[in-house]
């Protein structure tokens, strides 16, 4: 089907080593790290101690969602943390242009997420310097939360929209991600799934992510 990428959000913080062992060993592609800062959402998750851990164990790409304001005080610093994916979002940056430019600039693959009351439309030309659009299908701020169903539009909308631009950009899906829509969610376009609670309350974790793989 596609690629998983694993919201630590849900892992056991008290177990971190463990969680990423997991994701290591797993079909997962890659670990995604939610970072919230309490006013682009209303929680906060974690920051760079956490995610210097998470970096120091993990053997796959670090892709990094980030949910906060002024995204771009930070960037050098996830770049020398590791990050290899960083993704911004379309309503927190008035320079988008700049921004994604910058992320590149240090050697990044450069994101751009919208929440789900926002139209892939936005888009238009943040694509064109765009190496991933993240599509939120729930609201940014909590992991568990029910996949909004209009979210299936708005990625075959994206998929025409590259389609129609020849571009490359991936595309991502974060929010209510289950075993029960990950095959049309790839079917739609999807080429990165992520998912926190679905893996993290399974029983067997690994098994979970294969189910989604
Ligand atoms: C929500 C985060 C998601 C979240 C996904 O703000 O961006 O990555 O952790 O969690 P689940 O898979 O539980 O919906
Ligand atoms: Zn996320």
């Amino acid at each position: 089907m596609g690629k998983v990428s694993v919201s630590m959000l849900s892992a056991d913080f008290g177990h971190l080593a463990q969680s990423c062992q997991m994701v290591n060993e797993s079909a997962a592609w890659g670990f995604h790290l939610d970072i919230m800062d309490g006013v682009f959402v209303p929680n906060i998750s974690y920051g760079f101690p956490i995610i210097e851990a998470i970096a120091l164990y993990a053997k796959k790409p670090l892709d990094a969602h980030l949910m906060t304001v002024e995204p771009w005080r930070y960037y050098e610093r996830y770049k020398k943390i590791g990050i290899d994916w960083l993704t911004v979002h379309y309503e927190a940056c008035p320079h988008l242009n700049r921004d994604l430019q910058e992320i590149r600039r240090l050697g990044m693959k450069a994101g751009v997420s919208i929440n789900p009351a926002t139209p892939v439309s936005v888009l238009e030309q943040a694509v064109y310097y765009a190496d991933l659009v993240l599509i939120m299908s729930v609201n940014p701020g909590f992991g568990g939360q029910a996949f909004i169903e209009s979210s299936y539009e708005k990625i075959e909308q994206l998929c025409r929209m590259r389609e129609e631009k020849n571009l490359r950009f991936l595309i991502q899906v974060d929010g209510g991600v289950n075993d029960s829509r990950a095959e049309i969610l790839y079917e739609k376009g999807a080429d990165i799934l992520v998912a926190g609670s679905y893996v993290f309350s399974a029983k067997d974790p690994a098994a979970a992510i294969l189910t989604i793989s």
